[in-house]
């Protein structure tokens, strides 16, 4: 398995470009499912997760082509209705084969997704809402089977008990084919969501309200192809942010989406971050300045990500005084907890808080990634730390992070890939 071995104490200065969001391009690969026609995707990063997901496209039958870096090409036509087991328990993400499967072809059979290191996560909200929209849903095997009475969804007004943001996409996918209009109420409302909505309209989709609470889908006969440019990921962005900030460096990232990037930049400015913005430019400067604690609760878009949260507990651990961190999101987010303890972090976990009080800085160790934003935390600490960090298990890492290295490297960052 590999490892990174990365030496601390420098600032990271210089520029990143970032890529395209993992969050986006996976519901966007699978909803090109829906349709026969090709389609393009640009600016898609390569990542593990995007290579599952094309993995999982052509098991199903369809077909694709790298064209260039970041750009592939997807044809044909759907064939087969299952997704298997040792697929999708490498990533809880194909769950969202589902809608689309069940649309295309009237009928599905996803396997389950087996329990994750961030806690029991079920799909109920996926399988109850496409009950909604005419499907009969089975669970046998381990498999979640999919039929569509007379083999067409249906549409549905829909009200999502909680804010899923996979669920609505299993949804807006499925409903885009589905007959009649269907409305989800309690939608999750992330960028992610408006950038599959973009995907699908390009598509022809008939889709409103996307980015709000309430979507309306009108469902049509058929979708066609064309070409779609992945959104920016926030979250790197937001790691590479929080990353220039522990080590009080110097940054500017390119290829952003800043009003993605709200409330990540609204507590980086309360910890005394100084951030400029000029289109899709974000630039920190953290030289010479103290980092100030900051409290920080996980919410739906537009609150605070849970999936920056590891990242802020870096931040918070080296900060001026006392803080907390809550987790509303997830039972069990806080594997990196115990890992920064060992880094010399003073922190103590309260139910789904933390505690944590500033130390003037954290020491090197021998630490374990348990999931993909853990890993980025643990990587943060160890540019941060005295000495050398090495971090083990770092897969987790290459499910959502692109070339990841290479951009430390070209911040200035010392870190190296040590293959076991
Ligand atoms: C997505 C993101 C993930 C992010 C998370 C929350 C992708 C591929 N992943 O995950 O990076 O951390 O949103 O922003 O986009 N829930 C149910 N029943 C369901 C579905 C969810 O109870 O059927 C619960 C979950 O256990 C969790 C909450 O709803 O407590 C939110 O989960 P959800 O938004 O669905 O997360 P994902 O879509 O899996």
């Amino acid at each position: 398995m590999d490892k990174f071995v990365i030496t601390g104490g420098r600032a990271l200065s210089g520029e990143v470009v970032i890529s395209g969001a993992k969050n986006a391009a996976l519901p966007i690969i699978l909803c090109t499912m829906l349709t026969k026609d090709s389609i393009v995707l640009k600016n898609l990063p390569e990542l593990r997760d995007t290579a599952t997901c094309f993995k999982l496209l052509e098991i199903l039958g369809k077909k694709y082509q790298k064209l260039n870096d970041n750009e592939y090409l997807i044809e044909g036509e759907v064939t087969s209705k299952v997704a298997p087991y040792d697929l999708v328990k490498t990533m809880r993400a194909s769950i969202m084969a589902l809608g689309p499967l069940t649309a295309f072809l009237g009928e599905a059979e996803v396997s389950l997704p087996g329990g994750c290191a961030i806690g029991a996560r079920p799909v109920d909200l996926h399988v109850k809402g496409l009950i909604e929209m005419g499907a009969k849903m089975h669970l046998e095997e381990g498999y979640i089977r999919a039929q569509a009475v007379g083999g067409r969804l249906h549409g549905a007004r829909i009200v999502m008990d909680k804010v899923s943001v996979t669920g609505t996409e299993n949804l807006m996918m499925a409903a885009s084919l589905a007959d009649g209009v269907t409305i989800i109420e309690n939608a999750a409302r992330e960028p992610e969501i408006v950038d599959l909505a973009d995907c699908l309209r390009m598509m022809g989709a008939k889709i409103r309200g996307d980015g709000t609470a309430t979507i309306e889908i009108e469902g049509v006969k058929e979708l066609h192809g064309g070409e779609h440019t992945i959104v920016a990921d926030r979250i790197e962005a937001g790691t590479y942010l929080v990353a220039g900030m522990a080590t009080h460096g110097f940054v500017t990232l390119h290829n952003t989406l800043p009003s993605s990037l709200e409330a990540v930049l609204a507590k980086l400015r309360q910890a005394n971050a100084l951030i400029e913005i000029n289109g899709t430019d974000i630039t920190l400067d953290m030289r010479g300045r103290d980092i100030m604690p900051v409290d920080i609760v996980t919410a739906p878009h537009p609150g605070f990500p849970t999936d920056m949260q590891a990242q802020f507990m870096v931040l918070n651990a080296i900060a001026q005084g006392s803080s907390s961190v809550t987790e509303t999101i997830f039972e069990n987010r806080f594997m990196h907890v115990p890992e920064l303890i060992r880094m010399g972090a003073r922190l103590k976990i309260e139910g789904n808080t933390v505690m944590i009080q500033g130390v003037p800085n954290l020491k090197g160790a021998q630490v374990m990634a348990t999931d993909l934003r853990a890993s980025a935390s643990l990587v943060i600490a160890g540019l941060v730390a005295e000495g050398q960090t090495i971090v083990d298990r770092i897969y987790h890492m290459d499910r959502g992070y692109e070339h990841i290295e290479r951009k430390i490297r070209g911040l200035g960052g010392t870190i190296e890939r040590v293959s076991a």
